[in-house]
């Protein structure tokens, strides 16, 4: 097993992924006055009644103040969001979609990566620490057809649970690809196994999960977003048996159909199978 570090800082997990999110803007122009009523009036109706059901003090109430501020100053709301509220848009997104499964993106996905073959080795440093990872698939329609030209846009954490691009000292581009696959859909990815990824505790999403007693931890897992034409995209995520914390992640995202149990090839390298189906817009 390799080592994760105990207490990663806010600042070398890149918890800041706020500039990041507003560069892929989201367009909210399109949601209408009466949806916005609805939802806002169901969140907040939600926080009224937890306050009365609670009997929620004064100080209780100026501390959360003070901690939904620091929240924004740290840059933290997307951290928070995904890991606290993802998971539940992602399960209402799933109710109308078949194929594999999805769950959710996490904050650190960044388009534009760099363009490899179906059968390929993903971006890393000279001395890139970890166990060497196979991952191997093949992309199709629900029908079986197999999907040649589908991109597999793959990233993960490293062997020390951190994301290029966001955590300081991991080059740009680190453990992240877009692989085409080849004319049988498949694609054969080289890569090095991630480790389980900890909450930054030192920010106020830590803060927070440490008053509550929880603790900060995802399993270790690949990040997958599988595009093909004509076809809806999953965004979804593998994981690995045997894993610490499967059965506890701290956002709630691991689903037994995204376990990998990757096999050891007989020179220390780990290999897995995983396909991907696509269902038809
Ligand atoms: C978070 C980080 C992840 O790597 C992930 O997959 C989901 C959420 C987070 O810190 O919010
Ligand atoms: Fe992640």
């Amino acid at each position: 097993m390799t080592t994760v570090h105990d207490s990663p800082t806010a600042a070398g997990s890149g918890a800041n992924a706020s500039s990041n999110f507003k560069d892929r803007a989201r367009d909210t122009a399109d949601v209408s006055p009466e949806r916005v009523s609805t939802v806002v009036t169901a969140v907040l109706h939600g926080v009224h009644a937890a306050i009365r059901d609670n009997q929620v003090t004064y100080p209780e109430f100026q501390a959360a103040k003070a901690w939904l501020m620091a929240v924004g100053e740290g840059g933290e709301w997307p951290l928070f969001m995904d890991v606290f509220v993802e998971h539940v848009v992602e399960e209402v997104a799933a109710s109308s979609q078949r194929g594999t499964l999805g769950t959710i993106e996490g904050p650190y996905y960044l388009p534009s990566q760099v363009q490899l073959n179906a059968d390929c080795e993903l971006p890393h440093r000279e001395d890139e620490k970890g166990t060497p990872l196979v991952l191997r698939g093949q992309v199709r329609d629900l029908d079986g057809t197999p999907l040649a030209g589908a991109e597999v846009d793959i990233w993960h954490a490293d062997a020390d649970g951190y994301y290029s691009g966001f955590a300081p000292g991991v080059p740009d581009g680190n453990l992240r690809g877009v692989v085409t696959t080849d004319a049988d859909g498949n694609f054969s990815i080289r890569t090095v196994q991630p480790a389980p990824y900890q909450i930054p505790t030192d920010g106020p999403t830590g803060k927070l999960i440490e008053a509550a007693g929880w603790h900060p931890w995802r399993p270790a897992h690949l990040h997958i977003m599988v595009r093909a034409d004509g076809h809806r995209t999953i965004t979804t995520q593998l994981y690995f048996a045997g894993g610490d914390w499967l059965d506890s992640d701290v956002a709630e995202a691991t689903k037994p159909d995204l376990i990998l149990d990757p096999v050891d090839d007989g020179t220390g390298v780990r290999e897995a199978t995983y396909d991907f189906e696509l269902e038809g817009n």
